[in-house]
């Protein structure tokens, strides 16, 4: 893909140029944009001038008025010429609250679970779901979270979620508000969703949507792309978007009106999310954390999960990319890895350290992911690339760890907690998320004394599906079904 930046655009068919000065006398209004488009080098976006209708223009001059060209420019160099590995000083490892194994430690998680359920009965905690991701490795065409998961009723991600929280409810007698971060490019399709599906249940009111922002997809030399002749592409701009969008949405006023002191966030496509988990809830008000995480151990050196570290004493995930091979096979002298804290991505927030960074004027930085990315070429035709050919600039929430000086961080069982969807195939598909799901029932089932077959690798033979309607875990399992159950390989409640 070659663009060239000239003060002007060509256009050797119709025997016309366009010049900035053209654009800027066509279109007043918008001097201030264009001037900028120019200034960064980015006139390509012109280049089908000539052939637009008189609204696509407007929308295409709409569209660039949203964009910080600068920021672009800044990024793209910052990305090229950063390092891909980082070589950290001072890393330590976490104090990580180990999940609980023996007596005196599942005694704590008890106390603790007490402090955390009267949190949620007194409707103080609110469940933040970040959905605003493009989901591209999915390669499907509609929000992830629309995506049927059940192993035997198919029920949708979404769904799993709201009678997880339609469960919670039932236990602390209360409404619990779920917030649900969308991006423009999934907004509508999601809440249609939930509407043409009465909500799942819930009810609509204590449902919210909000989006977050939009920002540029450049190609590998930094030149905006487009997808139409009349549209620049845009990708959401990262997880860690919601910091602003919770502000300038006015979700963080809404959250604070109804009396919400905390947030439980999760990401929509981890399918063993404990929504509002009590012992997770009370270790966090326990110890008056401003954010706590929750963590798994690494499986294996370069397993591709961040880190949850220590950096000359401040809190910080690091991307599995950015740690140094040095870092990333280092050795406690048990052997164990010595920087294990795996970051899956669930955490409670307060809302007071949220005003504190806002005040503060904190941002977060932008990441560069490299993506494959359709466009269109040169001739206007779109072009399906073999091979990545685009960059996407993203936050990340977990860059506000640098800014925590209280925290918990909890280690959690990863079969019990941490089944993300995000290839078709292979690792981390539907196929080991609803497998997943299989054998955390057929757990739950052994352990109450249910006969339950499993085949070398640990796997369940057979399919079974527990609605959190039925049970939430294996606690309330336990007082529903008999050990005598006979499981004939497919059983569903
Ligand atoms: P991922 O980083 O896995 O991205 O998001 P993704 O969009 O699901 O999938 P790929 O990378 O395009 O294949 C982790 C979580 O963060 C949310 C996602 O919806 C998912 O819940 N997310 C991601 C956002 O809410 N906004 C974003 O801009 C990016």
């Amino acid at each position: 893909m070659k663009h060239t930046h000239l003060p002007f655009i060509d256009y050797p068919a119709n025997n016309k140029i366009l010049t900035r000065e053209l654009l800027e006398k066509e279109y007043p209004a918008f001097v201030r944009h264009i001037e900028k488009v120019f200034d960064a080098g980015q006139s390509h976006i012109f280049r089908w001038w000539s052939e637009l209708t008189p609204s696509e223009k407007k929308n295409l001059l709409d569209q660039i008025a949203t964009i910080d060209f600068c920021l672009i420019k800044k990024l793209f160099n910052s990305a090229v010429l950063r390092p891909a590995q980082t070589s950290q000083e001072n890393l330590t490892p976490p104090h990580v609250i180990a999940f609980q194994k023996n007596d005196a430690e599942k005694e704590m998680a008890q106390r603790v679970k007490l402090i955390g359920e009267s949190s949620l009965q007194k409707g103080e905690v609110a469940i933040l779901t970040v959905a605003g991701g493009d989901g591209t490795r999915m390669g499907i065409s509609v929000p992830k979270g629309t995506f049927s998961i059940t192993p035997i009723t198919q029920k949708s991600i979404f769904q799993l979620h709201a009678e997880k929280i339609i469960a919670g409810q039932k236990r602390y007698n209360i409404r619990i508000p779920w917030y649900i971060m969308t991006s423009k490019n999934n907004d509508a399709a999601t809440q249609n969703f939930f509407k043409e599906r009465q909500f799942f249940g819930l009810n609509p009111q204590q449902v919210f949507f909000f989006t977050q922002d939009m920002f540029p997809v450049v190609d590998l030399q930094g030149n905006v792309m487009m997808d139409l002749k009349s549209n620049i592409i845009m990708s959401p701009n990262g997880h860690g978007g919601v910091l602003v969008a919770l502000k300038e949405k006015g979700v963080l006023n809404d959250m604070k009106r109804r009396g919400i002191k905390n947030i439980f966030y999760h990401q929509v496509d981890n399918v063993l999310i404990k929504i509002a988990d009590p012992v997770f809830v009370g270790y966090h008000l326990r110890d008056e954390a401003e954010i706590s995480l929750k963590v798994v151990k690494k499986c294996h050196a370069e397993e591709k999960v961040g880190i949850v570290v220590y950096i000359n004493g401040n809190l910080h995930m690091i991307e599995y990319s950015e740690l140094s091979r040095k870092d990333m096979y280092a050795k406690n002298e048990d052997g164990a890895l010595k920087y294990h804290a795996g970051n899956i991505a669930v955490h409670m927030i307060n809302i007071n350290f949220l005003e504190k960074v806002y005040q503060e004027g904190e941002s977060l930085p932008y990441h560069a992911a490299i993506k494959k990315v359709p466009y269109l070429g040169e001739d206007g035709s779109v072009i399906d690339p073999k091979q990545n050919n685009a960059i996407k600039f993203e936050s990340f929430i977990f860059d506000i760890l640098r800014y925590v000086k209280k925290s918990v961080i909890m280690e959690v069982p990863r079969e019990d907690e941490f089944s993300p969807v995000k290839n078709m195939e292979g690792e981390n598909s539907p196929a080991t998320s609803r497998q997943d799901m299989i054998n955390q029932f057929g757990r739950w089932l052994r352990n109450i004394g249910v006969s339950i077959p499993t085949d070398s690798q640990g796997n369940v033979i057979g399919t079974i599906e527990i609605s959190p309607g039925f049970a939430l875990d294996e606690e309330e399992l336990k007082t529903k079904v008999d050990k005598q159950l006979q499981f004939n390989g497919t059983l569903f409640f």
